[in-house]
């Protein structure tokens, strides 16, 4: 690219610049003048928003084969060289996706099943808060050890010390990718993509960061194919290496080892950060509405007692509980627009004719604030979720996990994760706010694509 075209490119990027920290105000004006669909131009591509329930409904599951693929993300490609699940389309994507749903299904069921990981990790979690000894902590960093760990888990087979280096490298890496994905610069770079061959620096860490965790999984997997049984898969690795093998007379195969790590190099990028960061503003939600923890905890005292682990069949027994996590994932809106999906033909739709390959902003929040499904979408509520009996009550606006033939494939497994992490911890203590209560913040920090909690310290006082 000559000079001149790279400083054309780089005034738009610029302008572009201006434009990140205020593109979700504009844009939602946008919509109260043309309607649920519409068109923004962000750099030189068109993108096309859709807003509220109807339009994402029928977008992402009536026309959900159209809608499946996924918007492009440069640096991730490049990291990822389209491979894996979060950031392929078309059928890579598929293969991968089915196996990987398949495997978590199989992973779920028999003995040392997700279940019994999850509740350890619960265990180990409590005894890690009971050392902060009831003095003010930042909860951050434990948060995010417990679902890290059961990544590692149901990848490796075995839970961290949250002192082990090995542990605290692969989360700090993450945690730095995390960063950085999130700056307003690496919008830029996804819509200029030529710039990344100009600005080394921070996305080479990101290659450093992936290149590492690649390495550590190929070691890991050379010491799961040695001692493989293929009757008695241990883990993600293990069911990947029987696929493998199955498949190895197929030229066309997906099932590599480069596959492989960039695939649990995903699951750790998916599971870690969105299921630390919901645990964490649940908490601070709690400390703000203590009458919910005191209703909260008058249900853990009543179904499962003191002593005894929570476990998933108490979810049936505990409407209110199942209420909260629900109502702490819709008021929070993690990704308020979603990961950007990208339409894998020419579309026809609501008149509108969209061309193969536009990338598709889904507005989640427009559906997790909608007023006649949610009455006060803005305050935080379990009975948004509950019916005048109080009994749990379903509904197709929880979106926080987006919907249809992309919807998130850990789902299950946060869920698992937030009612065992949540409950285990309102069975062993009581939260305590270290500021009074109506001076506590809750207001959402934007940080990239998720919607973070403000810093915030509290105590875990041993009932
Ligand atoms: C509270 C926690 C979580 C939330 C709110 C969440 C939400 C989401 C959302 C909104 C998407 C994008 C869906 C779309 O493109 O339409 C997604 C995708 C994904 N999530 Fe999650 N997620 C969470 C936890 C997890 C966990 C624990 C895993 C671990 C396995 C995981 C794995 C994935 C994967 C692999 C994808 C990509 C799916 C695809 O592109 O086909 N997520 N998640
Ligand atoms: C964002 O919008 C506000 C008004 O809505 C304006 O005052 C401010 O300068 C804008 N910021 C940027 C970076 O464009
Ligand atoms: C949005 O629209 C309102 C009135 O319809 C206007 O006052 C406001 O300035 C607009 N905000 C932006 C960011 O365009
Ligand atoms: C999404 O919708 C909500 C609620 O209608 C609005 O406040 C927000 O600005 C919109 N965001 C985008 C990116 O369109
Ligand atoms: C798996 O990796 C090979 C190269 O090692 C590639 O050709 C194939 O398309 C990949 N499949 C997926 C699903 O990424």
């Amino acid at each position: 690219m000559g000079p001149v075209a790279l400083l054309v490119l780089c005034l738009s990027c610029l302008l572009l610049l201006l434009d990140v920290k205020n593109i979700s105000k504009s844009l939602s004006n946008l919509s109260k003048i043309y309607g649920p669909v519409f068109t923004v131009y962000f750099g030189m591509k068109p993108m096309v928003v859709l807003h509220g329930y109807e339009a994402i409904k029928e977008a992402l599951i009536d026309k959900g084969k159209e809608f499946s693929g996924r918007g492009s993300f440069p640096v991730a490609e490049k990291a990822n060289q389209g491979f894996g699940i979060l950031f392929s389309s078309g059928k890579r994507w598929k293969e991968i996706r089915r196996f990987s749903l398949m495997t978590l299904r199989n992973l779920g069921v028999g003995k040392r099943n997700i279940e019994d990981r999850v509740q350890e990790e619960a265990r180990c979690l409590v005894e890690e808060l009971r050392k902060t000894n009831a003095s003010p902590c930042d909860p951050t960093f434990i948060l995010g050890c417990a679902p890290c760990n059961v990544i590692c888990s149901i990848i490796f087979q075995k839970r961290f010390d949250y002192k082990d280096k090995v542990f605290l490298n692969i989360m700090e890496r993450f945690n730095e990718n995390v960063k950085i994905l999130s700056s307003p610069w690496i919008q830029i770079y996804n819509n200029c993509p030529a710039l990344l061959d100009y600005f080394p620096g921070s996305q080479n860490k990101i290659f450093k960061n992936v290149d590492f965790i690649k390495s550590y999984v190929t070691e890991k997997t050379k010491e799961h194919q040695a001692s493989l049984d293929i009757h008695n898969p241990r883990d993600f690795i293990d069911y990947f290496l029987i696929k493998m093998e199955q498949e190895k007379h197929n030229p066309h195969g997906e099932f590599t080892i480069d596959n492989l790590t960039i695939t649990v190099s995903d699951f750790f990028g998916a599971g870690t950060e969105t299921t630390s960061t919901t645990l964490r503003y649940a908490l601070l939600l709690l400390l703000k509405h203590p009458e919910v923890s005191a209703k909260v905890q008058e249900e853990i005292d009543r179904v499962v007692g003191r002593e005894r682990s929570p476990c998933m069949q108490d979810r049936s027994h505990m409407p209110y509980t199942d209420a909260m996590v629900h109502e702490v994932q819709r008021y929070i809106d993690l990704l308020p627009t979603n990961l950007p999906h990208a339409v894998t033909c020419d579309v026809n739709f609501r008149n509108y004719l969209i061309p193969k390959g536009t990338t598709i902003i889904t507005n989640l929040t427009s559906v997790l604030r909608d007023d006649k499904e949610f009455p006060n979408p803005e305050k935080f509520d379990p009975g948004h979720f509950l019916d005048e009996g109080g009994n749990f009550k379903k509904s197709d606006y929880f979106m926080a996990f987006s919907a249809g033939k992309r919807m998130c494939v850990g789902e299950g497994l946060a869920r698992m994760e937030l009612f065992l992490f949540l409950t285990t911890i309102l069975q062993k203590f009581t939260l305590k706010a270290v500021v009074d209560v109506k001076d506590l913040d809750v207001t959402p920090v934007m940080n990239g694509f998720t919607s973070v909690p403000p810093p915030y310290q509290l105590c875990f006082i041993p009932v």
